[in-house]
C-alpha cells in the first residue's frame, strides 16, 4: 500500500486535486493508495500540547502513514518553503516506523514558474535527517493554474505521461528497497 500526502491544509488546495489524480494512477498501477490529507487532521494536531501526549485523534492518521510502504508527498511551496502543517505533521510522527528506511517521492506544485525548488530541498533535508530513502527523480509541477485550466484534471498529455513515469519508476524503487531494508 502506498500513501499520499496532501502536504498543505489549504482549502482549495491544487495539490489536493493532484494528489487525486495520483490516486487514479497508481491504482491503475494496481497499487492499492492510501491518501493522508493534512485538510482532513483534527484541531488537535495544530495544538502546542500534541508533543506532549499524541491526542488519540491523530492516531489513525499515524498508523496510515507506519502502515504505508511508500509516501508520495503532494506538497506546495509557501513562502520559500513547506507549509507549516507538512512539518507539523512530520514532527507527530514516530521517531523509526514511519520514516526509516522508507521510499519516499516527491511530487511540488506551484502556481509560480519555478517550481517548488526551495520547498524541496528543505522537505528534501528533513525527510533524509530522518532516515528516509529519497527517490531521486521528483516531478515539479509549475504553473499549475494554468495545468488545471478550470479543471479538476490536468489533460496535458505530457504531464500525465510525467506523472504515470514518475509512479512507475517509484513503485519500482520501493519494490527494491523493500528487499533491502526486509533484512
Ligand atoms: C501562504 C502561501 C504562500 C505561498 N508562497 C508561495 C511561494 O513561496 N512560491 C510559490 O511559487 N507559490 C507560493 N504560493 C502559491 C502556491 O504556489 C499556490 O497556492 C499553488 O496553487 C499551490 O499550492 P496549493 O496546493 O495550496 O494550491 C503560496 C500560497 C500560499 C497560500
Amino acid at each position: 500500500m502506498i500513501g499520499i500526502v496532501v502536504g498543505t491544509n489549504r482549502v482549495g488546495s491544487k495539490s489536493r486535486l493532484v494528489a487525486a489524480q495520483l490516486a487514479r494512477i497508481y491504482s491503475k498501477l494496481e497499487q492499492k493508495v492510501s491518501i493522508i490529507d493534512l485538510g482532513l487532521m483534527p484541531k488537535e494536531a495544530w495544538s502546542g500540547t500534541a508533543f506532549k501526549k499524541t491526542p488519540q485523534s491523530i492516531l489513525p492518521t499515524i498508523r496510515q502513514t507506519i502502515d504505508a510502504q511508500g509516501l508520495v508527498f503532494v506538497f506546495p511551496e509557501y513562502n520559500g518553503s513547506i507549509p507549516g502543517p507538512l512539518k507539523q505533521y512530520i514532527d507527530l510522527l514516530p521517531r523509526q516506523e514511519a520514516l526509516e528506511k522508507k521510499p519516499v517521492c516527491l511530487v511540488g506544485v506551484t502556481r509560480g514558474n519555478f517550481g517548488t525548488m526551495r520547498a524541496s530541498l528543505h522537505l528534501e533535508s528533513i525527510l533524509f535527517y530522518r532516515r528516509a530513502l529519497i527517490f531521486p527523480f521528483s516531478l515539479y509541477l509549475p504553473k499549475i493554474d494554468e495545468l488545471f485550466d478550470n479543471k479538476s484534471f490536468i489533460e496535458e498529455a505530457n504531464v500525465q505521461r510525467k506523472m504515470m513515469e514518475q509512479s512507475k519508476n517509484f513503485l519500482e524503487f520501493m519494490q527494491r528497497n523493500h528487499k533491502e531494508c526486509s533484512c
